[in-house]
């Protein structure tokens, strides 16, 4: 079996297959979960996986972790002396994983289905596509990662159920509804937010130890990127502890220096102070399931299994609320850390013809529509497709040219919900030229949805024939001396590295790290803009009177926490200032 699924997660990534009708999901380096990690050795390799993992404690600053929460931006990350686009970090992970898989198989690996999150815009999906593109892989489909899980659960189910499957990752949150009919699987409505997992409870961990830290020694351990590595490690592995254990203490030795005497870290948590902390976070996740439900059309009586997928839905308080909310026992009996990946492999099995019933019908997450000038003059906003229509879709309507002799016409694409273009997320636009004159001004327009979420659009001039079709395609970073050429990459194996070899160096040996931040912020806003102009873009947004109280919660939730230092909060802060401007 040379077709492969692949899990690309925030945190870990697997790949696995069919072997005998069951799903094996490889071994690297002893263990299934790889982690999404790239780092640069001393000597000049890239490391890739676990490897990487380890080196980010000697060299922080020459890291790259969570690289999935930027897919879909247009940030640029500094990495091994170059500018890379989150695709090309991406894709070093896939061709690890790839590589690997050959290894182990003895033939080649190139096709594969890739998971993405269930709510992942189309230009997220746009960018794994491209990654996969760049690892050499084609990929046969993107499957929405809870419709991945509930694949690999469905095998051998008979009844038909509604499902409601809820996937909290280490950067992601999905959850959707899905209808079951034996081994037929139809989605009915997903929601989740693509910047809400673990990771941030280990911030907020870490943020809280480091003001202990702070308040005793008067020393910010945030600034310090070898120190702050540390740290978000001791409260991921506390976060942990806190799943199964009343209390947990987050302990590093040697972790600053002042005066001259090594000073170490001790902070001790109870499990009702973490979850105190993470409730907002958990009850938003609620929201969404209750969302989801809603648009369902369902009750939460109509669920008959509540399926928990991701690493963090090992938290008591997770299945706490779910229980609650949903009056049923959370199920887990399939690994949650490996089983989008099993998913995945049946898919790309019955993708690669194998006689496996797995059949599922996908939606699309966001609504998608074209701007159109409306009788009042108004630009709007006119969705072609609704969100949760299933995969694949088709929509087509008929536009006017304004002016009979218009020579040209500019199309923009728009996800979201809103009949406001400008608060909406535009994906795309294009141009329509060399339109020749005639009374007939009807233009018409065609949305088509693929069965990975990806969306082309045709347009066509009744007039004049003219008609353009294609792949919404989002504007490339410009191609600058310092991009990273991905052909001259070659990643180190972790045999070729040999025992220990990643964790062995001389501490002083080791060249000054760079700072904490690899991302080219100024690159990524792609208007020179730093922080405090993005906090003031924020603050005019706020001022602004037509925003959405949601908006406008969200806008003030994630300023505060950006100020307070949070990287991912001031990435999505970027994208809400995108969609809201
Ligand atoms: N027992 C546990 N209790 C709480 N959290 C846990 C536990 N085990 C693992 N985690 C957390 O789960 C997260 C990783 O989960 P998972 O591998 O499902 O995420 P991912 O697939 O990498 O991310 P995503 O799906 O969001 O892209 C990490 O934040 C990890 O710390
Ligand atoms: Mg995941």
């Amino acid at each position: 079996m040379s077709t492969v699924g692949i899990d690309l997660g925030t945190t870990n990534s697997e790949i696995a297959w069919l072997d005998g009708g069951e799903p094996q999901v490889l071994a690297i380096g002893g263990s299934a979960l790889v982690p999404s990690v790239v780092s640069l050795a001393g000597d000049g390799r890239i490391l890739v996986g676990a490897t990487a993992l380890n080196n980010e404690l000697l060299a922080p600053g020459d890291t790259v972790r969570w690289i999935k929460r930027r897919m879909g931006t247009d940030q640029v990350v500094q990495f091994a002396g170059k500018s890379w686009t989150p695709a090309m970090i991406s894709s070093l992970i896939l061709r690890h994983l790839k590589e690997a898989a050959e290894a182990h198989l003895g033939r080649p690996v190139t096709r594969a289905v890739v998971t993405v999150p269930a709510f992942f815009s189309e230009r997220a999906r746009e960018d794994t596509r491209e990654a996969a593109r760049l690892a050499g892989l084609e990929v046969l489909r993107l499957v929405n990662e809870p419709t991945a899980a509930a694949a690999a659960y469905a095998r051998g189910n008979r009844r038909d159920e509604h499902w409601l499957v809820y996937d909290l990752g280490g950067g992601t949150f999905d959850v959707s509804v899905i209808a079951t009919a034996g081994e037929i699987m139809e989605v009915r409505a997903s929601h989740g937010d693509t910047q809400l997992g673990g990771h941030d409870f280990d911030r907020q961990l870490a943020t809280r130890a480091a003001e202990d830290f702070r308040a005793r020694h008067g020393i910010d351990l945030a600034v310090d990127p070898r120190a702050w590595a540390r740290l978000i490690r001791a409260a991921e592995a506390a976060k942990i502890r806190l799943s199964r254990d009343a209390t947990a203490t987050i302990r590093e030795e040697h972790i600053a220096n002042a005066k001259g005497a090594d000073l170490h870290l001790e902070y001790e948590i109870r499990r009702t102070e973490y979850e105190a902390m993470i409730a907002p976070a958990i009850e938003r996740t609620i929201a969404s399931v209750r969302n989801a439900l809603a648009q369902a059309g369902l009750d939460a009586r109509a669920i008959t299994r509540v399926l928990m997928v991701g690493g963090v839905c090992r938290t008591p308080l997770v299945q706490n609320r779910l229980r609650e909310a949903l009056g049923l026992e959370p199920q887990a009996w399939i690994n949650p850390d490996t089983v989008v990946a099993q998913g995945a492999a049946i898919e790309a099995a019955a993708m690669a013809g194998e006689h496996i019933a797995a059949a599922m019908v996908d939606i699309t997450p966001h609504s998608l529509g074209v701007g159109a000038l409306g009788a009042d003059a108004q630009l709007r906003n006119c969705i072609l497709i609704r969100r949760n229509s299933p995969l694949p879709c088709s929509a087509s309507e008929v536009f006017y040219k304004q002016f009979p002799d218009q020579e040209r016409l500019e199309i923009d694409v728009f996800q979201g919900e809103s009949p406001s273009p400008e608060r909406n997320h535009r994906v795309g636009s294009f141009t329509l030229d060399g339109l020749g004159s005639s009374e007939t001004r009807e233009v018409h327009c065609r949305f088509d949805i693929d069965r990975s979420g990806l969306l082309q659009v045709a347009v066509t001039d009744l007039a004049s024939g003219v008609n353009i079709t294609r792949t919404i395609e989002r504007p490339r970073p410009v191609q600058r001396t310092g991009m990273a050429d991905l052909g001259s990459v070659r990643i180190v194996d972790a045999l070729e590295l040999g025992e220990g070899d990643a964790e062995a160096g001389d501490w002083e040996a080791l060249r000054p790290d760079p700072g904490p931040s690899q991302v080219d912020e100024d690159e990524a806003s792609g208007e020179g803009g730093d922080d405090a102009a993005l906090a003031q873009q924020v603050e005019d947004l706020l001022a602004r009177s037509d925003l959405d109280q949601s908006d406008r919660d969200e806008l003030a939730a994630r300023l505060t926490s950006a100020r307070a230092g949070d990287a991912a909060a001031q990435a999505r802060l970027r994208d809400l200032v995108y969609f809201l401007q």
